[in-house]
């Protein structure tokens, strides 16, 4: 389809060819002195320089071709060489009928990749706190960003569920029920349907049993054994652990359905379990394992190395399998089950040495071919005001359950409360979301940043809020319009400079599409929404729209109108946010 910027970059390339240079890359970047032009060309100077010639005598030559194309209504040269260019009214209004159906012209790009991310990653039985938080959102939104531009996505959420804490939680449940038959080992009969546990009790249950396990070595071993023995699935732990993964899932869904997210895989490390024994085999094989103080173990580090790879610790002294194992496991399932051509790992950077060590153990031994990428996403975290990790205002952990508890109470005060209970509730939830989303990803991935509640969830602010407030406010523009059967099937014209502005805004679509993907960050999308929005409000403000008496000038604002409005509303469902139709 057709890209407005690029074409244009392909035609301006094939002008410096003809005037006999020599270029292969042809960039127009949004111009620095819009008193000048609306664009501007900086590669005189570079071909200037491999020619030896005069920069301004080529940048002459390229902009007498340039005057004679009727996309441009302005055409020159500044300074030593730099090209300014702004565009007709007829080539922007043009485009602006060519994209007003669907602006992202960028659909079919991705439309051979097939990508597994692996994102979310809540661990069973603790509560969700609020670094999973970042994972979820940042996964979600990356998704929806690679679908937006056709590729294949599955996110699993690969829940932690194989590890010591879960022999921490069976510990202790049989220390307080050691009467229930998933302890009895001599029992052969069925289990239980239903066990007397909540997820609260759950929840209440980790922090206790991992406190003792620090204070006491006996308990921890105890804990151990049980580990291991549910790993090898003894009959009755393995049977109370499916009924508490089954308990804790139905939490997390329910937190996961109010910030808009959803897996396609609802996979945990205890899957990849039927493939241990193949990876260690497998391993083997290849000679890569060696015994280490009774654990066997895979070395990874290589000669440039700038820090010191430790080995990858595959298979520890007592039997268990590690963290590392299960996640190489899963890998070589993802490889056999789905043959992606990349798997993202969106996950807290300070896992990045993990990560580091199992793409080693892949790559090294084959397992993934090197023509798939296996890449670890790392995020910043999320401090409270004092900038310190997030607590409670009593000084408790945040967990994310009490976050949104939290966003949703200040939120709350924002809603009309004329409209009916059901209403308002729903507003809240949506409202939540989006606070919780924009705020999450406005700053680039990898930095850390301060949650303020206040802050995000200010109606006029750099917020969730007050982008859902002005989309709406556009939406609704738009059914008054419908409702006197205004015609609105396309720009006539460009009638105020504040029409301009936005079309030119308008351009940047697809390049910001590319940039927030290319980088693996949703914040160059969230702060052109932002651009966007203010410029469409500029125009709201200062022209009236409904009431403006030429049909002709009417249908073009109304157009325009609902070409800003698809496109806020595909950038916010991209950031994982619904529009809303009131509030
Ligand atoms: N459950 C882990 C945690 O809470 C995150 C899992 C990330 N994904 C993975 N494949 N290791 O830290």
């Amino acid at each position: 389809m057709n890209n407005f910027i690029y074409k244009l970059e392909e035609k301006l390339k094939s002008i410096i060819k003809e005037c006999g240079y020599d270029t292969d890359n042809v960039t127009l970047v949004t111009s620095s002195r819009p008193d000048l032009g609306e664009y501007q060309y900086n590669g005189v100077m570079s071909l200037a320089k491999a020619y030896k010639k005069n920069p301004n005598i080529i940048a002459t030559e390229i902009v007498e071709h340039l005057l004679q194309d009727s996309t441009f209504s302005n055409v020159n040269v500044a300074g030593p060489g730099f090209i300014n260019l702004s565009f007709s009214d007829e080539a922007l209004t043009e485009y602006m009928n060519e994209v007003k159906d669907d602006i992202n012209i960028n659909k079919g790009q991705l439309k051979k990749k097939k990508i597994i991310i692996d994102y979310g990653g809540p661990n069973v039985a603790k509560a969700l706190h609020v670094g999973h938080l970042r994972s979820a959102n940042i996964g979600e939104a990356l998704k929806r960003l690679a679908k937006e531009l056709g590729a294949e996505v599955i996110g699993d959420v690969h829940l932690g569920d194989w590890g010591r804490p879960m022999g921490l939680i069976i510990l202790e449940l049989k220390n307080r029920h050691p009467e229930w038959k998933y302890f009895d080992e001599d029992y052969n009969g069925e289990y239980p349907d239903d066990i007397p546990i909540t997820n609260k009790d759950l929840e209440e249950i980790y922090p206790i049993a991992s406190t003792k396990a620090k204070e006491d070595d006996n308990y921890l071993e105890e804990a151990r054994i049980i580990t291991y023995k549910l790993q090898k699935k003894e009959r009755g732990y393995y049977a109370l652990w499916k009924k508490i993964v089954e308990v804790s899932v139905a939490n997390i869904k329910s937190l996961y359905d109010k910030l808009n997210v959803s897996f396609e895989l609802w996979n945990g490390e205890s899957d990849s379990d039927k493939y241990i024994d193949d990876v260690v085999n497998y391993l083997k094989d290849k000679g890569l394992v060696c015994e280490s103080e009774g654990a066997s173990v895979v070395d990874v580090k290589k000669d440039d190395d700038k820090v010191e790879i430790p080995p990858l610790i595959l298979v520890k002294s007592n039997g268990s399998v590690s963290y590392e194992t299960t996640d190489i496991a899963t890998i070589w399932e993802r490889m056999k089950e789905y043959n992606p051509d990349e798997i993202w790992y969106v996950v807290d950077s300070r896992q990045s040495l993990h990560f580091e060590q199992v793409f080693r153990v892949c790559y090294k031994s084959g397992i993934v071919p090197v023509n798939v990428k296996l890449d670890h996403m790392g995020f910043g975290t999320m401090n409270g005001k004092d900038g310190k990790p997030f607590k409670t205002r009593d000084g408790g952990v945040m967990t994310l359950s009490n976050l949104i508890d939290n966003v949703k109470s200040e939120v709350e005060k924002k809603i009309n409360n004329n409209l009916d209970k059901e209403e308002q509730e729903k507003i809240s939830n949506t409202l939540t979301c989006a606070v919780l989303k924009y705020a999450d990803l406005l700053p680039n991935r990898s930095t850390d940043y301060i949650f303020d509640i206040e802050k995000f969830s200010d109606m006029n602010g750099k917020t969730g809020v007050y982008l859902l407030y002005s989309t709406m406010r556009i939406k609704s523009l738009l059914d008054r319009a419908k409702e006197n059967n205004y015609s609105m099937n396309k720009v006539t014209g460009i009638y105020s400079p504040y029409e301009k502005d936005i079309i030119l805004k308008l351009l940047e679509v697809p390049s910001v599409l590319d940039k927030s993907f290319n980088e693996r960050t949703l914040n160059y999308i969230c702060d052109y929404l932002y651009e966007l929005t203010n410029t469409f409000n500029s125009f709201y403000a200062s022209v009236k729209i409904l009431t403006e008496e030429d049909p002709i000038k009417r249908e073009s604002y109304l157009s325009l109108s609902g070409i800003v409005f698809k496109t806020n509303r595909m950038l916010l469902n991209i950031l994982g946010i619904d529009v809303l139709e009131r509030m």
